[in-house]
């Protein structure tokens, strides 16, 4: 039996450091390599530089190191895909399908691929999104998801190979801070109100959008890597849900902690992209295909991203 090895792309991001630590506890340190295309911020053994745009890299390493496990989540996101959407495109869907050729060349076991909520428009449902539904996302961003949905879909049909992929809604964590996405206010306000500084909000305070504590997400992630091959019976990809808040709510919550905390709100570019995308989502199909369900609600989460942050201070 071929012995599990992983390759993380971007592992240095917001996703990737919490998720690389939980696969490394799972299959051990040795059997998953991190690989990105900035130094990692802290020990991160066995480390790479992979940029996913170098295609010959990619298939030498993944042969070399006898890869058997994709997590491909290397990506420009939603705010910092405006600024360069050529660049955007060929990261995000011609680095995918690099990954989708590596693994029907290189006969690799699974592949993951992180979707987002991005993909949805203003032509979407934005209350409880269902999972098949009408979806033209106005960002480069959402458009070179919804395209990598659809190559993994076709390279699952056309060549048997196991992509299995996750709309992520905006994710908040405390092992670092995102940039360059729409949700980012989110763990920026829980770090100012730490930091005892004011926070001025890029979106409107009662802008609604989907939202995933960190647990969750890589929770989510595993169970769906883990469950057997047949329960995965969406090959685009899954909805996939926990709550959903607006900044005032946010701010409301993390007020009964830090009741200094001052917001302000000055909308900038960020807020229409934030307006083009759902509120809330409707993920029957990951509990019903197999067996989804989320733990933290914004309560929940605010006490541990606060608990947590302030053990790290
Ligand atoms: P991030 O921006 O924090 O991390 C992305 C990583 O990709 C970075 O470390 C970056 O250096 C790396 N990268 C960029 N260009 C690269 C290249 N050419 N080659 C190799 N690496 C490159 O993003 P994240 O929040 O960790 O997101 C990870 C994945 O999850 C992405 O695919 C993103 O689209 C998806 N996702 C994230 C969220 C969220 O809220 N964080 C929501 C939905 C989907
Ligand atoms: N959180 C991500 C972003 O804002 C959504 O994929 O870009």
């Amino acid at each position: 039996m071929k012995e599990t090895r992983i390759l993380l792309t971007g592992a240095n991001g917001q996703i990737g450091t919490a998720l690389t630590k939980a696969l490394r506890n799972i299959h051990g340190k040795e059997n998953v390599i991190a690989t990105d295309i900035t130094e990692p911020k802290q020990e991160n053994y066995p480390f790479d530089f992979i940029d996913i745009l170098n295609k010959t890299r990619l298939r030498e390493y993944v042969g070399d190191y006898k890869v058997t496990q994709i997590y491909h989540l290397a990506a420009i996101l939603s705010a910092n895909g405006e600024v360069n959407p050529r660049k955007t495109w060929e990261v995000n869907l011609n680095g995918l399908l690099s990954i989708l050729d590596c693994a029907k060349d290189f006969e690799l076991d699974k592949i993951f691929f992180p979707s987002t909520i991005a993909v949805y428009g203003r032509s979407t449902p934005r209350q409880f999104t269902p999972q098949h539904t009408s979806l033209e996302p106005e960002t480069v961003y959402g458009m070179s998801k919804l395209s990598g949905e659809l190559w993994c879909n076709y390279y699952y049909k056309r060549y048997g190979i196991d992509v299995r992929s996750l709309r992520y809604p905006g994710i908040i964590g405390y092992d670092s801070i995102p940039s360059g996405g729409t949700t980012d206010y989110a763990v920026e306000m829980f770090h100012a109100a730490i930091a005892d500084q004011p926070y001025e909000c890029f979106l409107k305070e009662d802008t609604f959008l989907p939202m995933m504590y960190m647990p969750d997400a890589i929770e989510a992630t595993i169970k769906m890597m883990e469950s057997p091959k047949e329960k995965i019976k969406i090959r685009s990809s899954y909805n996939l849900s926990a709550m959903s808040f607006s900044p005032a709510q946010l701010k409301n919550q993390i007020l009964n902690y830090y009741p200094n905390l001052k917001v302000s709100y000055k909308p900038d570019f960020r807020q229409d992209i934030a307006s083009s995308w759902s509120e809330s989502i409707d993920d029957t199909r990951a509990q019903q295909d197999w067996g989804w369900k989320s733990k933290f609600d914004i309560h929940k989460m605010t006490i541990d991203m606060i608990e947590n942050l302030k053990s790290e201070k």
